[in-house]
């Protein structure tokens, strides 16, 4: 049937393949313009903590260009104004900061920090010392409201990058773990995945917490949500302590938020195939359209599932989402691009604007 209709029109595949990449393109476009120009209405102040760092300096050059954000610059002030030099940034502006010349905010800082964390184990020795690292004192900054949010993570690992964050800022009201999300620009539409950075084995009713999370996340970026709970397995077809999991997390989801669509335990194919979900679980939610988000059992499914879509499968990929903060914070990936960390900062105004990361 296929060939026959090639033959009369040589180029109606073509077109129609044409017409419908164009679509995807334009869902993806909308998905982050929107963003941008939200960001735009009311550009925020962000904390970039690695200044010292061209990527950095070179996305801060952009978000201030395009009016997203209002850039404030940690590091030491030699090696920043070197670098704008060497690169032919104009970033005039920006306020450069040195924790490690700020004696007098860092004593105040220091001291906010013990009262928080002295019965954790924190000495005012321990506070004063802390407050001269850049992701402790961003991070107060934005406490502070001094600044309404804080990028980082560029150049130091995830947990080393995020514990100050847990710290400083903690959680918001109602929510007990943060999680992260990746939107990925895929060819057919935006995916949403999560847990991609934070929790590596989280209990059925933490993965309840991630998921309504996540909704909450989706539904900003303007897109319904359909939720499928992955695991190897499809709705009991094996037994396991994932698949127990990941079924129990669904069927608590379900309950905790009776309007939102999910569906699970299910493989990652079964969730993106509506069809293979129509002939073979017709009773599932999600036989209709399959998912567009994905929650994923474990840190390493998660994390490994989205970085191979980025390495291999041409996808772009938004984030990570640090949702849950109670003001907002974003850490990068491990060498993220200019255009990585743009996306970053213009989603950052905006969990800004929403008041105080409840994006
Ligand atoms: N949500 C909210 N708060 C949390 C969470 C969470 N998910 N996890 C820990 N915390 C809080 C704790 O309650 C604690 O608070 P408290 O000190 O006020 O009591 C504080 O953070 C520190 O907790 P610890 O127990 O000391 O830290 P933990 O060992 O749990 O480490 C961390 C937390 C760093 C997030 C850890 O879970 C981790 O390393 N996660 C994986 C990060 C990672 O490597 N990701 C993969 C790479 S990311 C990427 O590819 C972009």
């Amino acid at each position: 049937a296929m060939d026959s209709g090639v033959a009369k029109n040589p180029i109606t595949n073509w077109e129609r393949y044409h017409h419908e990449l164009q679509a995807r393109i334009g869902i993806n476009q909308k998905l982050m313009n929107r963003v941008m120009n939200q960001a735009k209405q009311n550009p925020k102040t962000v904390i970039f903590a690695e200044a010292d760092h061209y990527k950095i300096l070179k996305a801060a050059q952009i978000v201030l260009d395009q009016g997203i954000a209002t850039p404030i610059l940690l590091g030491n002030k030699v090696r920043i104004k070197e670098l704008m030099e060497e690169y032919k940034l104009d970033l005039q502006g920006c306020r450069i900061v040195d924790p490690v010349e700020e004696d007098a905010k860092c004593e105040k800082y220091a001291h906010m920090f013990y009262e928080k964390r002295k019965r954790k184990g924190v000495s005012l020795f321990d506070a004063r010392r802390l407050m001269r690292y850049r992701n402790y004192f961003g991070c107060m900054m934005v406490e502070t409201g001094e600044a309404d949010a804080l990028i980082s993570g560029l150049t130091r690992d995830y947990s080393k990058t995020i514990l100050p964050a847990l710290q400083v800022i903690g959680v918001e009201e109602g929510v007990n773990k943060v999680a992260g999300m990746y939107i990925i620009l895929s060819k057919k539409e935006p995916f949403f995945f999560a847990d991609t950075t934070v929790n590596l084995n989280p209990t059925a009713e933490e993965m309840v917490d991630i998921i309504g999370l996540t909704a909450r996340y989706v539904r900003f970026f303007d897109t319904d949500p359909r939720v499928a709970v992955l695991s190897y397995s499809n709705f009991g077809s094996s037994t396991g302590p994932i698949p127990a999991k990941t079924s129990e997390a669904t069927r608590l989801a379900k309950l905790k938020y009776p309007d939102l669509l999910i569906d699970g335990e299910m493989q990652a194919n079964t969730a993106l195939n509506p069809d293979l979900l129509r002939e073979h679980y017709p009773f599932s939610e999600l036989a209709n359209d399959g998912a567009n988000t994905l929650i994923f059992p474990t840190l390493e499914a998660g994390n490994i599932a989205y970085k191979l879509l980025q390495e291999m499968g041409g996808a772009e990929a938004i984030g990570p989402v640090l949702m849950g903060m109670r003001k907002p914070v974003h850490i990068l990936q491990l060498g993220s691009s200019v255009r990585e960390i743009v996306n970053m900062v213009a989603i950052s105004v905006v969990d800004a604007q929403t008041s105080n990361g409840k994006l």
